[in-house]
């Protein structure tokens, strides 16, 4: 189960710090209230107007500023011009007066772990600092971020400094988009597309500098280029390694790194007051909008970065706030919403990075990509619910679930100090000093000890890396889940018994996609159905906004919708519906419009089409189109997504065929009514149930027949002809 919502019922009493201190500065509805700038009976009037209840908070503790006087900024010159006032800027970043001492080491060492504060310029300033030192003149600065967000934010913002268009000198590659050109010298990346790197380059020949970024995150894919890039520096003598970390835990790259030297850039942060709440919140989301206009109302200007879990609460957070301000007219300052998440599409992630006109106040709605990726200026605030969503794994059933956890201190701390870039800061956290000091982790478990790892056996192997058990990892995986993702693999025909990459498994690799997807592509060759599998598989790799639901016109959408749906289909071959459609109208936006549908994200589908149709043609296979056919694309389906099967119980729940567990088709799927006998799902999501997302139906002979080496006979007997005993009927209910 989640842990959601804080257990009320945590012992706050015990909290040492509980009666220690009362919120100084004001205890909204108790104590005396002061408002900075504000005449106080005004303030105390906009709070009735805004809210009835607030929440109280108490001030634990300061996080003591860490600046060096000598390292403050000069004022920054009066502007000239927009690049030689950026120009200017960059002498101001805490990074700039190391440039020269950074430069010599980087020159004396070959590897170097380099430790800062988050905005002292690490990701924008050092891969410019190489390029005027003529690095570049050698080969590409390759700089890699965990989040695609950032690659393409931070490469924006060096493009504009070196007064170049993106994509010329500075470009960026995420997955599905590669914004570089020939002339690329500074190549910003997610950690993940520098691993496919591999795969053509196994020596990462045309680099003379990595740098990878973000090091503390550590990602799976981040984990997986340690061992790599290590091994190729031993050969490659001339390639200069740069790990860069926002953390101090820089010990461990150092270690291991064959003890490389640290190079800690000196940090600038104001001190940060940090305030816990006094009792736990039952509801986070709605603490954190009280909180929001709380800050709003009461605390002198300065903008405010809130932490959220993922893109339905910011959206859910982003609308309550409009709600309850709209109207307000000149009673509140402006609020300004900006959102940013993974999925914000680009046009609108500039505008968090836009200054905050005077009189108005800008909110922040973030997941923890602004954690340390993404330094946003003018912040003074942050509010805390101390959730993120984490991917966790079970091996022994090979679910992996994406749920909302409690963060761990190492985070809470990195977000407090968000709030004391520009000048001292607050820190609000929604949870309470007894929690904190109790309950939060010290560090988050590196991804790689809790994620289904077929995907990087995979390009382990194709890579030539065939002792996975003595791969040199900084932290090992589990080796359960390292049986389980050989396993995996095997079943999928991508390995044969002796854990070699078949024919099968070298071209699942070429598709940068999870193996069962590539799996089903592959398969699509088969089932002569490859033009169809691809939009499938374009269409599923979209994610879940390709249906547009507005509040207001909920019937008009859903009918729109069951219009792709006509026969119980399924939700793939609907989303084939969808995409053939649009194409018919010559990829159509107003047709879009009028079936409910994002134009957005159809536009990225057709890219994503566009470059599997490039790899099919890359590992040989014949685009084949078998429109009518349905049980042709299902098979192909079925091919990589066998383990997804699941059964309909006599309670009108779903058991999954293998390691049994109770699950629901999701309401938003065409077949949610219609309740086939078998299905193969395309992920499990859990929400209130657990829920399986996009559903077919599927006859239970094919799995036996796909996958003979996974099922038996006995596992699909009783495929619809053969009555159950009452008795048993009953059973499975009460199970
Ligand atoms: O990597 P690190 O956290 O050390 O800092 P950085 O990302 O290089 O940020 C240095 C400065 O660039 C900060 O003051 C940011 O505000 C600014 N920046 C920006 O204005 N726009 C971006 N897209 C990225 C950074
Ligand atoms: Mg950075």
């Amino acid at each position: 189960a989640i842990q959601r919502y804080r257990d009320p019922g945590a012992g706050d009493k015990m909290n040492p710090f509980a009666e220690q201190e009362a919120w100084e500065e004001h205890q909204i509805g108790k104590a005396t209230l002061k408002f900075g700038s504000k005449d106080k009976k005004q303030a105390a009037d906009d709070y009735q107007y805004v809210f009835e209840d607030g929440i109280d908070f108490i001030k634990e503790s300061v996080m003591d500023g860490i600046q060096d006087e000598d390292a403050m900024p000069p004022e920054s010159p009066g502007a000239s011009s927009a690049k030689s006032m950026l120009q200017d800027e960059r002498k101001t970043l805490p990074i700039y007066p190391y440039r020269e001492e950074l430069l010599q080491a980087i020159n004396d060492h070959q590897v170097i772990v380099i430790v800062g504060e988050t905005g002292s310029g690490k990701t924008t300033q050092i891969p410019q600092y190489l390029h005027e030192a003529g690095y570049t003149k050698r080969g590409k600065v390759g700089c890699t971020q965990p989040r695609r967000v950032a690659a393409m934010s931070v490469s924006a913002r060096v493009a504009q400094e070196m007064g170049v268009k993106l994509g010329h000198e500075v470009g960026y590659s995420i997955r599905f988009e590669d914004c570089t050109s020939e002339k690329t010298v500074l190549k910003y990346m997610t950690d993940g597309m520098l691993l496919r790197e591999f795969l053509g380059e196994p020596d990462l020949a045309s680099y003379s500098v990595v740098m990878v970024d973000e090091a503390h995150e550590r990602t799976l894919s981040t984990d997986i280029l340690f061992g790599l890039v290590k091994d190729i520096a031993r050969f490659r003598k001339d390639l200069k390694l740069l790990i860069s970390s926002a953390t101090l835990d820089a010990e461990k790259f150092s270690d291991y790194f064959d003890s490389a030297p640290i190079f800690k850039i000196p940090g600038r942060r104001y001190p940060v007051d940090i305030h816990f709440t006094t009792a736990p919140e039952a509801d986070y989301i709605d603490a954190a909008i009280v909180t929001v206009l709380q800050i709003h109302v009461i605390q002198p200007p300065g903008d405010i970065l809130v932490f959220l879990t993922g893109q339905e609460e910011i959206e859910t957070v982003d609308e309550i706030l409009k709600h309850r301000t709209r109207g307000l007219g000149t009673k509140i300052a402006e609020l300004i919403i900006c959102p940013i998440y993974a999925n914000l599409p680009t046009e609108l992630q500039a505008k968090i990075f836009e200054p905050t006109p005077e009189g108005a106040r800008k909110v922040v709605l973030a997941t923890n990509i602004a954690e340390t990726s993404l330094t946003i200026d003018g912040i003074k605030y942050v509010v805390d619910p101390g959730f993120c969503k984490i991917k966790s794994y079970n091996p022994r059933t090979g679910m992996e679930s994406l749920l909302v956890n409690p963060i761990s201190k190492a985070s809470a701390m990195q977000r407090a100090g968000r709030s004391g870039r520009t000048g001292p800061g607050k820190c609000f956290r929604l949870y309470t000093a007894y929690n904190y000091h109790h309950d939060l982790e010290d560090n988050t478990v590196p991804e790689i000890q809790r994620t289904n790892l077929a995907n990087v056996v995979l390009t382990l192997k194709s890579l030539g890396i065939h002792d996975l058990v003595n791969f040199d990892f900084m932290d090992p995986p589990p080796s359960e889940a390292l049986l389980k993702a050989l396993e995996q693999l095997f079943a999928l025909s991508a390995l044969n018994s002796r854990g070699e990459l078949t024919k099968v498994g070298r071209r699942m690799a070429e598709f940068p996609l999870d193996p069962m997807l590539s799996k089903m592509i592959v398969a699509s060759e088969k089932y002569k159905c490859s033009e169809e599998v691809i939009s499938i598989a374009a269409m599923l790799s979209v994610g879940n906004s390709i249906f547009y639901r507005p509040k207001d016109k909920q019937v008009h959408a859903d009918n729109a919708r069951k219009n792709f749906h006509s026969g119980f289909v399924g939700d793939h071959i609907a989303l084939l519906n969808v995409y053939n459609c649009w194409k018919e109208t010559d990829f159509s936006t107003q047709w879009c419009y009028e079936n409910y549908i994002q134009v957005r994200s159809m536009k990225r589908a057709r890219d994503i089409r566009d470059q599997l149709e490039g790899l099919l043609e890359r590992v040989e296979i014949e685009p084949t189109s078998n429109p009518g056919d349905l049980d042709a694309i299902k098979k192909a389906i079925t091919s990589g997504f066998f383990h997804h099967s699941a059964k309909l119980q006599k309670s009108g729940a779903y058991r999954t065929v293998k390691n049994p567990q109770t699950v629901h088709i999701h309401p938003s799927s065409g077949l949610a009514e219609y309740h086939p006998r078998w299905v193969i799902y395309h992920e499990l999501v859990l929400t209130t149930k657990e829920y399986m997302r996009q559903v077919i139906e599927l006859k239970p002979d094919w799995l036996v027949e796909i996958a003979p080496h996974y099922y038996q006979l006995k596992d699909v007997e009783d495929s619809g002809t053969k009555k159950l005993p009452r008795g048993e009927g009953r059973a499975e209910m009460t199970q």
